[in-house]
């Protein structure tokens, strides 16, 4: 059987265990500034391991499908087992969402990417605030991107493997992760698709969701509004109309 990359959960976790701070304020702060104030609930999709739930103000609930993944995760906060296309979860619950590190990305299709959508405006209350960080393409065929980096014992390679898929918008990505710490060479090499965006396509899911409004995006320093190609942290409000969307679509 195929093992994924998300199923080493613990290796995942050492990867991406770098100083959660930029990406915590980043986020704190889009609540308070665009949203609710400090959120008293909030929800993460794709939740992942939880990696920046430590200290997180109020309640938090993550939602994933990997059990690898939710097992450490349940040891940091609270989950549920399940779909991001289908949340489960009481309509208006919570304050704020989030899902960073491409998660967005790992729903193949138009209609599970709006369906996902639609899911987090409904448990969202008015005026709740969703943040999505994703790498986005140019109009034109991208540059094959490499990520490489070593953290807490744990060297990380992530690539995509060429060009998306002109009809689909689809990619090949390859995640490759050694245990430097380990004597029998422990690693994760794992091929999985993911979609691509071009800023008109996220556009367009967002104008045809209809009740989230575009309040700021930034590049991956998190401090510089920009939504040129590449890594992008897209602050989503919530109609504060109570479900009926914005009456302007959003920019
Ligand atoms: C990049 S990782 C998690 C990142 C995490 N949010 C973080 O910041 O560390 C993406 C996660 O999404 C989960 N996932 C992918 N597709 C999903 C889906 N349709 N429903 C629920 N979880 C999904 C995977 O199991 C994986 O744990």
């Amino acid at each position: 059987m195929r093992v994924t990359w998300y199923d080493r959960a613990s290796l995942y976790d050492r990867a991406f265990s770098w100083d959660p701070t930029t990406e915590r304020t980043f986020l704190l702060s889009a609540s308070t500034e665009h949203g609710r104030g400090a959120p008293a609930r909030t929800l993460e999709p794709f939740c992942g391991t939880g990696r920046l739930w430590a200290d997180w103000p109020g309640a938090v609930v993550g939602v994933d499908c990997n059990p690898s993944m939710l097992e450490l995760a349940r040891t940091r906060g609270s989950v549920l087992r399940g779909d991001v296309t289908a949340l489960g979860l009481a309509d208006r619950s919570f304050d704020f969402a989030f899902a960073l590190i491409d998660s967005f990305r790992h729903l193949l299709t138009h209609d599970a990417a709006l369906r996902h959508l639609r899911e987090v405006a409904r448990v969202l209350r008015p005026g709740g605030v969703y943040v999505l960080g994703f790498d986005v393409t140019g109009d034109l065929p991208s540059d094959v991107s490499r990520s490489i980096w070593t953290q807490n014992g744990v060297h990380a390679e992530v690539y995509g493997l060429g060009d998306a898929d002109p009809t689909t918008r689809i990619e090949t990505v390859r995640a490759i992760l050694t245990d430097t710490r380990s004597k029998n060479a422990d690693i994760v090499d794992d091929v999985f698709p993911m979609r691509t965006y071009t800023n008109r396509e996220i556009d367009d899911l967002l104008h045809l969701e209809g009740s989230f409004q575009r309040a700021a995006t930034f590049n991956r320093t998190y401090k510089q509004k920009s939504r040129a190609p590449g890594s992008q942290a897209t602050i989503l409000k919530k109609s504060t109309q109570g479900g009926t969307g914005f009456a302007v679509a959003p920019s």
